[in-house]
């Protein structure tokens, strides 16, 4: 018998708030967050370390949002994986459809992310998915393939045993056009199929979580599916109630 797989949420806060809403938003979660669920917040990086203080004395982990591909050294305006550490971050979002998109992160930028934040003792998110154009190709699971193989080649398959897995469909990100539970799953089941064709062991354990404008009233229908492990959360994160009715369907 597998041992079940514990739901996570995680709230990918993206570039939004301010000090005091970041610390307001982290002390609810942190009084709120329910037993029995994996909770992770990723505020922007000048927030990660208030955030870590509220979050002190709480279940609730602490993430980033990206990280560089580099160790330390000349690299202006970078923040390296041993820095999230320092800030108490246990996780970091890798290869995010908007790194991916707006700032042309290549699959070979990710993995070497990946890499980094596995080599810094975080936890990576490998965020993958596909566009409208894409899936209407009928191309989506040669995407979501192609994005999986490059880390799993260049990592090994036992790195997947220290990450987790965000299904994010980019036509579902901040549209208000969720994915229904049968399509994610279909896809959530085929990023955990591949896997296991190479160990079925890690494959089992991974966490895949759906990403795509996942709301208080879908949530339960997405995580009622076998495949779907959890949910990576962006508008519905910055609102304490919403994130929390999210956490308690999961
Ligand atoms: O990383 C999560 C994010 O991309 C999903 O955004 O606003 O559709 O929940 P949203």
């Amino acid at each position: 018998m597998s041992t079940p797989r514990t739901p996570l949420i995680a709230g990918n806060w993206k570039m939004n708030g301010r000090l005091t809403m970041a610390r307001e938003l982290a002390s609810a979660i942190a009084k709120g967050a329910p037993a029995g669920v994996e909770v992770l917040v990723c505020p922007p990086f000048p927030y990660l370390a208030p955030v870590a203080v509220t979050l002190q004395g709480s279940a609730v982990h602490l993430g980033a949002q990206d990280l560089a591909a580099s160790e330390d050294g000349a690299f202006t305006g970078e923040v390296s994986g041993e820095m999230l550490g320092d800030l108490q971050c246990g996780y970091v979002l890798v290869g995010h459809s908007e790194r991916r998109t707006v700032y042309g992160e290549s699959d070979d930028v990710v993995v070497a992310k990946f890499q980094r934040a596995q080599a810094a003792g975080l936890v990576p998110v490998l965020c993958v998915g596909e566009t409208q154009a894409e899936r209407e190709a009928g191309e989506t699971e040669a995407v979501v393939g192609r994005q999986l193989d490059a880390v799993v080649k260049a990592a090994g398959i036992q790195a997947l045993e220290q990450a987790v897995v965000a299904y994010e469909p980019v036509w579902a990100i901040g549209t208000g056009l969720t994915a229904s539970p049968a399509q994610a799953q279909a896809v959530h089941h085929f990023i955990r199929a591949r896997l296991a064709a190479i160990d079925a062991k890690i494959a089992t354990g991974i966490r895949i979580l759906y990403g795509g404008s996942v709301k208080a009233d879908n949530a339960a229908s997405l995580l009622a599916e076998s495949d779907i492990d959890g949910a990576l959360i962006g508008g519905a994160s910055l609102d304490a109630d919403s994130f929390l009715a999210i956490c308690q369907a999961a």
